[in-house]
């Protein structure tokens, strides 16, 4: 049997079996949404987004059909690295905005039902952190909150050390950084403002569960836990380091891809780490009731890591750890890269746990229509509704927002700072952001065309195709497929991507071309019941010549160029 028919097989067997467990929790199929605060909506003029500008806006996110919306840290930081750098894990930073406008977003949030989810930054503090400054006087308790280490004495510099290892950061240099006033190395993953906080020690994580239940007590649904498979190094017995052996992909000492990171990426404790936070929130739930508290794990790693991540049977971890395949798509991939990026997430995460969730970027890569190409984003906004499980979408990806050419200021000057500029909500002053005409990064040259206000008026804007897709995938008969139907998904050939969906009422079909010319498909089914081969054109991209409600024949169906369509047909029982 070939590969593509046992994955097929295989995931009808896990339909059938999941028909009989009832209805699905709120996140396995949510829409989810990040925010990333600083850019979303300033509501003081000062050029920055805070929290009333999200809770002004936060209708917005019911209009466009999400669940639950993810925020980048809003936590008390020196903003080295944009509040990935918390000095404070139980206060907002002033740029944000206070305590007091956190549990009124909250309390709006609540009422209209949307659902918040926080930003935990477990692996490491600011060193402006207090935690931290106690640790370097060695204050009681505080000795060892963080990986300190004494380093070898330098033979060729006498009086100077040599760091315990040879491990590189995360943003380039070593990741040890000498401290003067302790007279030893500390670690930091990522920058050296960064301490990685120390979990071996025991006070440390019933520091962190602290930190979950301040933020669960004031009402979230949940946290998108950072930098996951950072948060433990190797030791060996004897308290040393073992250095990393190089990757041979660069000859740049200094760069992340220097070493082979075997010692300081997805260590097992990890995994263990992760079980014990998703049992502290399922407990949360037991004592105060309502719904799942849910967590998001941020993993670049390995199929067979992120399936320990979720969970091993017995324990379970991130409800959601993030799929970030579809990402390492660029424009040039075609329907067959995109089969076989869905598939390396369904053969082990569908099959084994019926969970799936596909993201389209975040703050820390660039945008779909800046990889993809403008006139793809429709195509993957398509792609990701029709499949099944959650979706992830970062701001501004409804409406087609693309890469910004950014100059450093003394605001900032960060390699990702493209894809993080002001959200586009109008063709006025500042696209609707800010009452200033200073913002924090600039706005995008396109904002006039491309922003909230024209794409609700236009009908096939990127936005409104967004907003049908979204509606489809809350519809009950799309999401019946699960229930009483089946599904499957195949590139038909080199361009052409089709993903059906059924229940015992309705069948859906999505079809997408990548590529630039016209493509004629069919037939699409071998059924002698001519009453199936006929469908009717329920969604259209802008790209679309057919009009909604005409009828198609599926053994002969040409699409246009970058065409996705949403075919339906009502099945009579
Ligand atoms: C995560 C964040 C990134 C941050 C890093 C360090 O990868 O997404 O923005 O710089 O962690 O906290």
């Amino acid at each position: 049997m070939d590969r593509s028919r046992l994955i097929k097989l295989i995931i009808t067997f896990t339909l059938l079996s999941v028909s009989s467990c009832g209805a699905a929790d709120w996140w396995e199929d949510s829409s989810l949404y990040q925010i990333y605060p600083r850019s979303w909506k300033d509501s003081n003029g000062d050029g920055i987004g805070d929290l009333n500008g999200i809770t002004e806006k936060l209708e917005y996110l019911k209009e466009i059909g999400i669940t639950a919306t993810w925020l980048s840290p809003i936590f008390k930081s020196p903003m080295s690295d944009f509040g990935y750098d918390i000095s404070n894990f139980y206060e907002v930073d002033p740029i944000f905005g206070t305590l007091d406008d956190f549990d009124a977003l909250i309390k709006k949030a609540k009422k209209i039902g949307i659902k918040i989810i926080l930003d935990f930054v477990p692996n490491h503090s600011s060193d402006e952190c207090e935690w931290f400054q106690k640790s370097i006087e060695r204050k009681d308790g505080y000795e060892n909150f963080y990986v300190w280490e004494n380093g070898f004495d330098d033979p060729k510099n006498p009086g100077k050390k040599l760091p315990p290892s040879n491990w590189v950061s995360i943003f380039g240099g070593k990741m040890w950084t000498w401290n003067e006033k302790r007279q030893q190395f500390y670690l930091h993953q990522f920058q050296a403002k960064q301490p990685d906080l120390n979990y071996k020690n025991p006070k440390v994580r019933e520091e962190m569960l602290k930190v979950l239940k301040f933020w669960l007590d004031r009402g979230v649904d949940g946290f998108r836990i950072d930098a996951v498979p950072h948060i433990f190094e190797k030791v060996n017995d004897d308290g040393t380091y073992p250095d990393e052996p190089l990757s041979g992909a660069t000859s740049d000492p200094d760069s992340y891809d220097y070493l082979t990171h075997i010692y300081t990426k997805d260590q097992y404790e990890t995994v263990e780490v992760i079980y014990e936070w998703r049992a502290f929130l399922n407990q949360y739930q037991k004592e105060h009731g309502g719904e799942t508290r849910i967590l998001l794990a941020e993993a670049y790693s390995p199929i067979d890591v992120i399936d320990q991540y979720f969970g091993n049977g017995t324990h379970f971890g991130a409800h959601i750890p993030f799929n970030f395949n579809l990402m390492g798509l660029r424009g040039s991939s075609n329907a067959r890269d995109l089969e076989r990026s869905i598939n390396s997430w369904m053969e082990v995460m569908w099959a084994k746990h019926k969970t799936a969730n596909w993201v389209l970027g975040n703050h820390d890569n660039s945008r779909i229509a800046t990889n993809f190409g403008n006139h793809k984003v429709d195509l993957v906004n398509v792609i990701i509704t029709a499949l099944p499980g959650a979706t992830v979408t970062y701001y501004g990806e409804e409406i087609g927002m693309s890469n910004v050419k950014t100059e450093c200021t003394e605001i900032s000057c960060d390699d990702r700072d493209p894809e993080r500029t002001p959200f586009q909500w109008s063709d006025g002053k500042s696209a609707g952001f800010s009452s200033s005409s200073k913002t924090w990064l600039p706005i995008a040259d396109d904002y006039k065309k491309v922003n909230v206000k024209v794409e609700r008026g236009a009908d096939r804007s990127t936005l409104n195709v967004f907003k049908g897709l979204q509606k489809l995938k809350r519809s009950s008969a799309y999401k019946a497929f699960k229930e009483d139907g089946g599904w499957s998904y195949s590139a038909i050939n080199d361009e052409v991507f089709q993903v059906i969906r059924s229940s015992s009422k309705e069948e859906y079909r999505i079809l997408v071309n990548f590529g630039e010319k016209l493509e004629e498909v069919g037939p699409l089914i071998n059924s002698v019941n001519s009453d199936e081969h006929v469908m009717e054109y329920f969604l259209l991209t802008s790209n679309s010549p057919h009009r909604i409600g005409e009828k198609v024949n599926l053994n002969n169906i040409y699409l246009m160029p970058f065409e996705a369509v949403v075919l339906r047909r009502k099945i009579r029982n």
